[in-house]
């Protein structure tokens, strides 16, 4: 199969003409490591079903999962335990308030965080990943992430310092976890496990590939290799719906209509499902999507990576709604 130059064109065209829109956002200054980057770099790279890559922009930098490890931790779980036994733990509600809010446990006080993407709700998770220690936790966890990938992956440990010296939010939501019988571990341990993961270094191809195999229910087309169930897999693209881009979530359902997560690194990762009756070849039996521009918006999102994902999902008709 020969990679469609007119995809690639038109790739690069959108990535130029969206670059702009990150003005509209800055690094993400309360980790001073990521406050650091470069905010106007832009980059994405597409994956299609026979393993045809479309890359285009500054697509060689790679950069920290951050909060797009949420939603692969929670796979990971699900894998291990079950869908029933995580779903026990952590709910699959949106909050509607801040990600890193403390607000929602104060007023509501739930049986269990809302959903897995929030801190509160992924702090808990993380805890629970299989292993004695949090290097066990961890280690499970990029096993898990390296099969979907294919090769090794590894920690950016400047990211993880900056983070654990200035984590004093997440520290405040692990003690009121603690506090209320959520954390079967210590704090200070929950908070490893919790920023090692987000200190996972990835690149958009990769992230465009973990996309294509949640978009095929667990299953990579590429390799023919089933990962994780069906059900796992509409559960996590519910999430990612409903969750995935914080308070953005309606307008991005709205104007891009695409499961996706984000990371205040600036990453995005998208699953675009097969849809036999698009109104546009293009990607017609689905793609993986990763992006990564580290300006990000208050809400936490890629401020241009947002942009350029709502022209490519409505030039190409790649809504599922
Ligand atoms: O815990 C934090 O604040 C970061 N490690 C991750 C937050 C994040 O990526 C939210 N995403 N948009």
């Amino acid at each position: 199969m020969q990679n469609n130059p007119l995809i690639q064109q038109q790739l690069e065209a959108w990535v130029q003409e969206n670059k702009g829109h990150a003005i509209l956002g800055t690094t993400a200054q309360y980790i001073p490591a990521l406050g650091k980057v470069d905010p106007s770099l832009l980059g994405i790279c597409m994956v299609d079903e026979d393993g045809q890559y479309y890359c285009a922009g500054d697509t060689d930098k790679e950069f920290t999962l951050q909060s797009i490890s949420k939603a692969l931790t929670f796979i990971a779980l699900c894998c291990h335990y079950g869908l029933e036994f995580v779903l026990e733990r952590v709910d699959v509600e949106p909050t509607g308030e801040a990600f890193n809010s403390i607000i929602p446990f104060e007023i509501h006080r739930p049986n269990k965080p809302f959903n897995p993407f929030i801190n509160a709700g992924a702090i808990t998770i993380s805890a629970l990943l299989p292993g004695p220690t949090s290097q066990k936790k961890y280690e499970h966890l990029l096993s898990f992430l390296e099969t979907l990938v294919g090769h090794p992956l590894e920690m950016d440990r400047e990211v993880y310092d900056s983070e654990w010296k200035t984590s004093h939010r997440n520290r405040a939501l692990a003690y009121y976890l603690k506090e209320a019988n959520f954390l079967e571990i210590e704090v200070e341990e929950a908070l490893d496990i919790y920023i090692r993961q987000c200190s996972i270094k990835i690149s958009v191809k990769d992230l465009a590939l973990i996309g294509l195999i949640i978009a095929y229910d667990g299953f990579n087309p590429i390799t023919n290799v089933k990962h994780f169930s069906d059900e796992i897999a509409q559960v996590a693209k519910v999430l990612m719906v409903t969750c995935g881009m914080y308070n953005s979530s309606g307008n991005f359902a709205a104007h891009v209509g695409i499961p996706a997560k984000s990371g205040v690194s600036g990453g995005i990762l998208a699953a675009v499902p097969p849809k036999l009756h698009s109104q546009t070849y293009e990607f017609r039996a689905g793609a993986g999507i990763g992006v990564y521009g580290p300006a990000i918006d208050v809400t936490g999102n890629s401020a241009a990576g947002t942009m350029m994902l709502r022209q490519i999902s409505k030039e190409w008709d790649l809504s599922i709604f």
